[in-house]
C-alpha cells in the first residue's frame, strides 16, 4: 500500500482523522491554571453558574496538537504553491501581520471619538492616495469589503451620476472574458446584462461590442487583464467609443497585480475600478475573507462616492459620515463603520515595504513566472489562444480528448503531488479550462517542479493510465467530497471505527 500511495514528489500529506475537541475531553484535566477569583458570589448575584459548563478538558499539549493538525489538513499558501488562477494566492509577508496586530491599530473601536483616531484616518487616508497614484484616478472609496462589493459599489455610484444628469439606462455590456461576479453586480444593481462576446484572440470582439453599445448602456464592465490572462490591448479604443455615447467604463481591477507600477488604468480611460487589496496588495484571504475593496474613481465620480470618507482638515482629518457634512453620497453607506481597517494597514504595510520600484518588480515578475509555464508547457498541453500572457496562463483541454481524464480528474491528482490545483472549468469561453497563477512569489526552482509534476500528469494521462486520474485525490483526510461513497482516506488508520474506503 505504502509503495502504492508514493508520488512523483514524495510528498504524502496529514491524513490522520482528528477526533473532534470534545471527543478528546478527559474530565479534570486543564491546560490552566487559574486562582479561585474572589466574593465573585456578589458581584455576578442570580447569574452566578453551580453547575459544570461542559468545556472539554485537555492538557497544553493537546490543545497545541489538536489545532494544528487541524490546520495542516487544508492546503495553504505557506504549505505550497496554489496557482488558483483568478485569486493570485501569493505569499503574505508577515511584516504585514505584525503591523496589523499593533495594538494601537488591532485595539481601536470604530465608535471611538474622532479626535482619539487621527493616526487611523492618517493611515486610511495615505493607504487611499497610494491606490489614486497607482492608478491614476481622481480618488476612492475605501469601504466596499471585498470585490465583487467594489463592483456593486462602483456600479451604484455609475447610475447615482447618470440619474442625477437626468440620464437613468438600463443596459450593461459585459465581455465574455470578465470575471462572472461582473453580470451578477450589474444584475443586482437593476441593469440588463448583455454579454459581448470573445474574438479568436480571446479578447473582448471591438466590432460586436460596437455593434451593441446604444445611448441607453450605462456602462461596460471590462476586466482588464481579462479572465483569460491576456491584455485587453484595445482598452483605449473601447473608452472612447463608450464615452462618445455616454457611457461609462468600469473595469474589473482585480487583476491590477499584473500591471501596477506600469500601466494607470486613468491614462487608459477608466471611470471607475475596484481593487482587491487581498490579491494584488497581498493581505491572506481564502475561505471567506477578509478582503477589501476599495472603488477608484475618476473626477467625474467621486461626487457620488458612498460614505463615509476621511478627508484633510487643518493640521489633522475628519470622517465625513454624514451625507449633510460633505458633498454628494447620494446613496449613503455600503458598509457599516469605515471598512475592512485591518485590511488597509496589511495593504498599506505591503505597498510602503515595497515601495514603488517593488511594486514594478512585483508585476513584472508575475508574468515572467506566468509566461515560464506557458513556455514550458505550451508543448504538452493545449493553449487555446496565443501567448504571451499576462499573469497568469490558461490551458484548454484539449490534450486530455480521449484519454478519459477530465479537467477535474487532472486537478484532484495534483492534489496528490503536493500542489493545489489550478481553477478549472473557468472562464467559460474554452472548454474545460485550466488557469494556473503562480505569482511572483514563487521561486524558479519551485515552478520546475511544478512543470516537472504537470508534465509527468499530462504523459500519464496519455499513456492511458485512467485509473490514476479517477482515484485522485488519495493522500487527503477525504477522498472526492462530490462523489456518493463517504470514501475516505486509505491510510485513514487512527479511527478503524469510521467507514474506510473500499478500495
Ligand atoms: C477578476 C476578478 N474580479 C472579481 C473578483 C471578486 O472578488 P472578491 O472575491 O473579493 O469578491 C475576483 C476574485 O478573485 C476576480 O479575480
Amino acid at each position: 500500500m505504502a509503495d502504492d500511495l508514493q508520488t512523483i514528489t514524495g510528498h504524502r500529506g496529514l491524513v490522520m482523522e482528528e477526533p473532534l475537541i470534545f471527543e478528546q475531553d478527559a474530565p479534570g484535566r486543564t491546560a490552566v491554571d487559574l486562582p479561585e477569583p474572589p466574593d465573585v458570589a456578589d458581584r455576578l448575584g442570580s447569574a452566578v453558574r453551580e453547575g459544570p459548563i461542559g468545556l472539554p478538558g485537555l492538557s497544553e499539549p493537546q490543545v497545541i496538537r489538536h489545532y494544528l493538525r487541524l490546520s495542516q489538513k487544508n492546503f495553504s499558501i505557506d504549505a505550497g504553491m496554489y496557482p488558483l488562477g483568478s485569486c493570485t494566492m501569493k505569499h503574505n509577508p508577515r511584516i504585514n501581520e505584525k503591523l496589523a496586530r499593533l495594538p494601537g491599530l488591532a485595539g481601536i473601536h470604530p465608535l471611538q471619538p474622532q479626535s482619539t483616531v487621527q493616526g487611523a484616518f492618517e493611515l486610511m487616508a495615505v493607504t487611499a492616495e497610494w491606490l489614486t497614484t497607482l492608478t491614476g484616478m481622481a480618488g476612492v472609496a475605501m469601504s466596499p469589503a471585498a470585490g465583487a462589493h467594489g463592483e456593486l459599489t462602483g456600479l451604484m455610484t455609475i447610475r447615482a451620476a447618470l440619474e442625477a444628469a437626468g440620464n437613468a439606462r438600463k443596459r450593461v455590456l459585459v465581455p465574455e472574458s470578465a470575471h462572472g461576479t461582473n453580470p451578477a453586480s450589474a444584475h443586482m444593481c437593476g441593469y440588463s446584462v448583455e454579454s459581448i462576446p470573445a474574438d479568436e484572440r480571446g479578447r473582448v470582439d471591438l466590432a460586436a461590442f460596437k455593434e451593441n453599445l446604444t445611448d441607453d448602456v450605462a456602462a461596460i464592465m471590462i476586466t482588464n487583464p481579462n479572465t483569460c490572462g491576456l491584455f485587453e490591448n484595445e482598452i483605449i479604443q473601447i473608452a472612447e467609443a463608450a464615452h462618445a455615447v455616454g457611457a461609462y467604463v468600469y473595469c474589473d481591477g482585480a487583476n491590477f497585480n499584473a500591471i501596477v507600477g506600469r500601466v494607470r488604468p486613468g491614462d487608459l480611460g477608466i471611470d471607475c475600478m475596484h481593487l482587491n487589496l487581498h490579491k494584488t496588495f497581498s493581505t491572506p484571504h481564502g475561505g471567506g475573507g477578509p478582503g477589501a475593496g476599495p472603488v477608484v474613481l475618476s473626477e467625474a465620480l467621486m461626487p457620488f462616492a458612498p460614505l463615509p470618507y476621511v478627508i484633510r482638515e487643518g493640521e489633522g482629518f475628519r470622517l465625513v459620515e454624514h451625507a449633510e457634512d460633505g458633498d454628494g453620497a447620494p446613496y449613503g453607506r455600503m458598509k457599516g463603520f469605515h471598512g475592512q481597517f485591518g485590511v488597509f494597514v496589511r495593504a498599506l504595510a505591503y505597498m510602503m515595504s515595497m515601495g514603488a520600484d517593488g511594486l514594478r518588480q512585483a508585476s513584472s515578475d508575475a508574468v515572467l513566472n506566468a509566461n515560464y509555464l506557458l513556455a514550458r508547457l505550451s508543448d504538452l498541453l493545449t493553449l487555446p489562444f496565443p501567448g504571451p500572457c499576462m499573469h497568469e496562463v490558461l490551458f484548454d483541454d484539449h490534450f486530455l480528448h480521449g484519454t478519459g481524464v477530465t479537467t477535474l480528474d487532472f486537478a484532484k491528482a495534483m492534489i496528490d503531488e503536493g500542489f493545489h490545483p489550478m481553477t478549472m472549468y473557468f472562464p467559460l469561453v474554452v472548454h474545460g479550462a485550466l488557469l494556473m497563477e503562480p505569482t511572483e512569489t514563487e521561486s524558479k526552482e519551485t515552478l520546475d517542479q511544478f512543470i516537472m509534476t504537470i508534465r509527468s500528469l499530462a504523459e500519464r494521462a496519455r499513456d492511458g493510465e485512467v485509473d490514476h486520474f479517477k482515484q485522485a485525490p488519495r493522500l487527503t483526510p477525504w477522498r472526492r467530497l462530490d462523489e456518493t461513497t463517504a470514501a475516505r482516506s486509505p491510510v485513514l488508520r487512527w479511527r478503524p471505527d469510521l467507514p474506510q474506503a473500499a478500495e
